[in-house]
């Protein structure tokens, strides 16, 4: 492996089923900067870590001295929604954001849908009727966070299925390799994306007439210490709660259910002891992270990184997946091992643009993992390694195929 290939490995397909050997070599060269035009990457934890606080680095693209694809494929018409400002824009938004999601104002807001989490859990469980093999990712860790932000938006039932019908291509238009390889496929993004944002502003208006309890009609009410977001910082928001939740934990639920298939005994203990979900999932946003890198940093002076002038204007990626293997800040890093007493991961990022819905991730990703476990009788994988989506920003298999003797009731 030359080490002037080592930026363009990273969005190699070719190492998309095991990327972490190439994580290794990139962390013998902490920051890496091959040519003119390339990103620094940085690769170990603690460098990581220390740069997602540090004020110097912008999350703004329009501080980058040369824009590039936008990897969330958030390019919506609206407004930049919080993931992509710096404070104190920023950190007004996601306060206010965050009065209709969590404390101190709504602490109850994710706990609450628990029943609702296993409901959805249960049906599409159910929806496997007699088979005796499916693809996981169609039939279980796409469809479940597209219902779980409606509710959560409060979007009504009988809207859902249109909802989901406009989410598809949108979220299938994250991929880099669909993104713009087919006109016609590109239009039916940006029209999806037109209808989704007409049907939410619809929504709005009609939510700050009839409040109910979700976090639009919050959001539209508005009188919180912060003030109040516009119509369209609300529709913003409302699609990066979409975008930013969606493949993000289709990615950890079908990893989740790939790793435990690879290691079976924990699939065995978590039947056994579903409160082990917990420690499984953390492990599980340790070891095979849905966002591998964070690409859209750049510094907005000189700043150096042990020894290393990155100069202003500048794109960083930072290697979230390769800091949580960094053997220097874990103990046996490439173990799966989720009886670790120290699980402080780069999962969720860090710092102020640390994941806002990890609350939610979490409790899905668990219900939905120990619900498999306990209702899949002998289930095991067809194929290893399973085929794998393109994106290297957001890492998952695209199909899933697991075969199974029953179904529990
Ligand atoms: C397993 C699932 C998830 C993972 C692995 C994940 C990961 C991340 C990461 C790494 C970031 C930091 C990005 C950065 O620093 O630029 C982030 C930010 C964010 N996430 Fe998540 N996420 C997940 C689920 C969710 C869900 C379910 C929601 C919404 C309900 C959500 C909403 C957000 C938002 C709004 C931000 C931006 C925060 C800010 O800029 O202040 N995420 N997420």
């Amino acid at each position: 492996m030359t080490r002037a290939s080592l930026v363009r490995q990273i969005t190699d397909f070719a190492n998309r089923a095991n990327p972490y050997p190439l994580y290794a070599e990139l962390r013998r060269t902490p920051v890496l900067h091959e040519e003119e035009g390339d990103p620094y990457v940085i690769s170990s934890y603690w460098d990581i870590e220390s740069l997602l606080h540090d004020p110097r680095i912008s999350s703004d693209a329009s501080n980058l001295a040369e824009p590039g694809a936008d990897e969330l494929g958030e390019n919506t018409g609206l407004p930049p929604s919080f993931i992509r400002l710096d404070p104190p824009e920023h950190d007004r938004l996601r306060r206010i954001a965050n009065s209709a999601f969590g404390p101190p104002h709504k602490p109850r807001r994710v706990d609450d849908m628990r029943p609702e989490l296993h409901e959805i859990v249960g049906e599409l469980i159910d929806g496997f009727g007699d088979a005796r093999e499916i693809d996981l990712v169609d039939q279980f860790a796409y469809p479940f966070p597209v219902t779980v932000i409606c509710r959560l938006l409060g979007v009504p039932r009988e809207d859902e299925p249109r909802f989901r019908a406009w989410v598809d291509p949108i979220v299938a238009g994250l991929d880099p390799d669909t993104r713009q390889s087919d006109p016609e496929f590109v239009k039916n993004v940006q029209e999806a994306r037109t209808q989704l944002g007409m049907y939410l502003a619809g929504l709005v208006e009609q939510r700050s007439k009839e409040p109910g309890d979700d976090m639009l009609s919050d959001l539209a009410a508005g009188k919180g210490p912060d003030g109040s977001m516009t119509v369209m910082e609300i529709l913003s928001t409302a699609v990066l709660l979409l975008i930013a939740g969606h493949e993000t934990t289709v990615n950890l639920i079908t990893n989740g259910m790939l790793t435990l298939l690879r290691h079976p005994e924990y699939l065995h203990r978590l039947r056994e002891d579903p409160d082990l979900a917990a420690n499984i999932v953390e492990e599980l946003l340790r070891y095979e992270p849905p966002v591998q890198l964070v690409p859209q940093r750049t510094c907005i002076t000189d700043i150096e990184v042990r020894g290393v002038t990155i100069p202003a204007g500048s794109r960083i990626w930072l290697m979230l997946a390769a800091g949580n293997r960094d053997p220097e800040r874990f103990k046996d890093p490439d173990r799966f091992d989720p009886d670790r007493s120290d699980l402080q991961h780069l999962g969720f990022g860090s710092g102020i643009h640390s994941c806002f819905g990890a609350p939610l991730a979490r409790l899905e990703t668990q219900i939905a993992l120990a619900e498999l476990a306990r209702r899949l009788v002998e289930p095991r994988l067809v194929e290893d390694p399973p085929p794998y989506r393109p994106n290297a920003v957001l890492r998952g298999p695209r199909h899933l195929p697991v075969a199974f003797e029953g179904v529990r009731p």
